[in-house]
């Protein structure tokens, strides 16, 4: 190694250290003018001799230019989310169930804050940060490296001799409360957009095209727990991954803790919602983790969430206000839906004008005039609610409201049918309503991705006559468009290349696309796992669909009747015949039991069929009804019969539940 590379070198690591000091710990121990002087000798050295420059040097943390658009990535192991509670019952149920399946009288649980922000993924190969991403569905998220790097408290590198392979980090990005209140005050002196709560700022800032754009905006990053692994010694226990990852430099919340038993969480909750007005940051709960890996691994997961893990959330906020009126909305499936025009009232971070009323029912049972005050509620993303009224305080103008008789929009019966809350259009898609709504699912970032459309063009497009199902998008020309007003011929462009690139979706996305009443996200994931294609979908029984995890009676009859009507198959091929595919078997080839066929027999100790079944399914794997030669695990409980002897004569390799549990936690490094 020359001088000059040795000298690089040390400046590398000497800025890295003086800043990790700086930003993470809050405890500079060099003068700002000497941390200059130091970067601009490496700045200095880097020009003379750009061989010297390597992608971990902190000059490097604005590098990339803005770009069109984001990339997908797969995420190597699924960043799941978490079940939430609300009440001290549903943390001592959590804190049963695990003492009961764990066969302990008290468990150990590490407590952390719950940060409200945007889920992130750095993964660090050979010691350098290679890639960042947002989480996305869970499964795909977007590739933000470049806007990742801009963050100060991220390594770009390992602060140690021998990096493993590969370390995923996960944790939150969010913007400080103070650093959010200045942002906004530049913003509202340079005449900008002025964000509504540090939440939106931070996703917004994360998720700019330029990122010389997110360096200027002060972003934070907290590390919570870890991904994909290779060649790195999962410690035994999350309290000592989170020391670990402090010792590589990852910021870790100080208000991490170990407590035992559900008095322990209970007091940890009470502790942190008194400090959360002082915390620099909101949060909107806090998190309970068992705390040994080991543990976490054989209470395993349900559906998306794990069992190991709840999120305590901080009650919602509510607050005063008034209803102007009662006006109803058509949903996608028809449903119609009262909702109250409200004064607006500042609640749960953000301004709210509307509220739901949900249904004819709820209006009666909560007793809701127009001119009433009420109490308006808002927690995290979700839709805000009128709660109740203020009886006392009931204006005499005051007056009840009155579900219509007919659709407000195309003026079709509305009907209500025995047994069920809901009242409905009977317009269907002739419901330009219904017809706007199904295009904007269609088009949301989860399902099409279609960028560009929007409330407002699909208004247009819908109102204007020139898309009247979704498969109508595919033919859009670019005269077509430019007639619409308010239709730039760059906007035109970008829309009809928005159209053209989700011609290339995935399975699981085109099912959630479709608006199957019932069917979201994590539904359409599991139906595309599978049945691998479409056709077999459309032609399956409701016997078939409830074999699918998650899948009851109302899912599986809700998606039978989507496929029998006739008006549905149409629009589909459509859209087929306009090019829209996906890969086959694409949903499960990233995941780590991609490929791999099991089949359970026999009575397994702790884990039932089902529970088996899901965390096979949830890692990619496959659980079949006989063996084969094709068949890679047979999972014998007692009493295991002829399956069991059918894999011993074929030679198939069989697993107790202690070495399937110990194959699923190979394969899923706990996060
Ligand atoms: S752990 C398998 N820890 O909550 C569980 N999540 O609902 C993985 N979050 O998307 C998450 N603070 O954005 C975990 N201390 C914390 C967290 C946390 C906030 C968010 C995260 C995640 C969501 C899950």
């Amino acid at each position: 190694m020359t001088d000059l590379s040795a000298r690089a070198r040390t400046l590398r690591e000497v800025l890295a250290l003086h800043n990790y000091r700086y930003h993470v710990l809050d405890d500079p121990t060099i003068p700002d003018a000497q941390y200059d002087a130091l970067y601009q000798e490496l700045q200095q050295l880097e020009t003379l001799h750009p061989e010297l420059l390597t992608a971990d040097s902190p000059t490097q943390r604005v590098g990339a230019h803005a770009r069109p658009g984001f990339t997908q990535v797969t995420h190597r192991i699924p960043m799941l989310s978490l079940n939430n509670g609300f009440l001290n019952s549903e943390i001592e149920a959590f804190d049963r169930r695990a003492r009961e399946s764990l066969g302990v009288d008290c468990v150990e649980y590490a407590c952390e804050p719950k940060f409200d922000g945007l889920a992130v993924s750095l993964t660090y190969e050979k010691g350098l940060l290679v890639q960042g991403s947002t989480r996305g569905d869970g499964e795909t998220g977007e590739e933000v490296t470049a806007n990742l790097r801009t963050l100060h408290t991220i390594p770009l590198s390992l602060p140690i001799k021998n990096p493993p392979e590969r370390l995923e980090v996960r944790g939150e990005v969010l913007m400080q409360k103070a650093d959010f209140e200045a942002l906004n005050i530049a913003q509202k002196a340079r005449g900008e957009k002025i964000f509504v709560n540090p939440r939106n700022a931070a996703a917004g800032t994360l998720r700019q095209l330029d990122p010389a754009l997110t360096a200027r905006r002060p972003l934070s990053f907290f590390a919570y727990g870890v991904g994909a692994l290779e060649g790195f010694a999962l410690p035994a226990t999350q309290g000592a991954l989170m020391a670990q990852l402090a010792l590589l430099h990852f910021p870790v919340a100080a208000e991490c803790a170990l407590v035992s038993g559900v008095e322990g969480l209970l007091a940890y909750f009470k502790r942190i919602q008194n400090a959360r007005a002082a915390l620099p940051y909101d949060i909107d709960g806090v998190v309970y983790k068992v705390n040994d890996f080991a543990q976490q691994a054989r209470l395993g997961f349900v559906s998306r969430a794990p069992r190991f893990a709840l999120a305590h959330k901080f009650p919602a906020e509510e607050a005063l206000t008034e209803i102007m009126e009662i006006d109803v909305q058509v949903g996608r499936t028809g449903t119609i839906t009262p909702v109250a025009r409200l004064k607006p009232v500042f609640v749960g971070g953000v301004t709210v004008t509307n509220a739901t009323l949900h249904n004819e029912d709820e209006v009666r049972r909560k007793d809701v005039h127009v001119g009433d005050t009420v109490w308006v509620r808002r927690a995290g993303d979700v839709i805000p609610e009128v709660v109740s009224v203020e009886l006392g305080q009931r204006p005499v103008h005051a007056h009840a409201f009155v579900m219509p008789t007919h659709c407000p929009v195309c003026g079709s019966q509305v009907i209500r049918e025995e047994g069920e809350s809901a009242s409905r259009c009977s317009g269907g898609l002739f419901c330009p309503a219904q017809r706007k709504e199904a295009l904007l699912h269609f088009a949301h970032r989860r399902a099409m991705d279609i960028e560009g459309l929007g409330d407002k063009r699909v208004d247009q497009l819908v109102d204007g006559g020139w898309v009247h199902s979704s498969a109508d998008l595919y033919g859009l020309t670019m005269e077509q468009l430019s007639q619409l007003p308010l239709m730039g011929e760059k906007s035109a462009e970008n829309l009809i290349a928005a159209i053209q690139r989700s011609r290339t979706t995935t399975l699981a996305r085109f099912i959630f696309s479709l608006g199957i009443r019932n069917v979201g996200e994590a539904t359409a994931r599991d139906l595309a796992r599978q049945f691998g294609d479409l056709a077999p979908l459309m032609s399956a029984s409701t016997e078939d669909l409830l074999q699918v995890p998650d899948v009851g009676p109302v899912v599986a009859q809700s998606i039978h009747d989507f496929f029998a009507e006739g008006h549905n198959r149409e629009v589909i091929e459509r859209l087929q015949q306009q090019g829209v595919h996906w890969p086959i078997h694409e949903a499960s080839s990233t995941l780590p039991l991609s490929g791999k066929t099991f089949v359970l027999t026999g009575t397994l100790p702790h884990l039932s069929r089902d529970e088996a079944r899901a965390r096979i399914e949830v890692l990619g794997g496959k659980v079949a009804g006989s063996v084969s030669a094709k068949t890679h695990y047979v999972v014998a409980g007692s009493e295991a019969g002829s399956k069991l002897e059918r894999a011993q004569a074929l030679g198939v390799t069989v697993l107790d539940e202690a070495q399937l549990l110990l194959l699923l936690k190979q394969e899923h490094s706990p996060s």
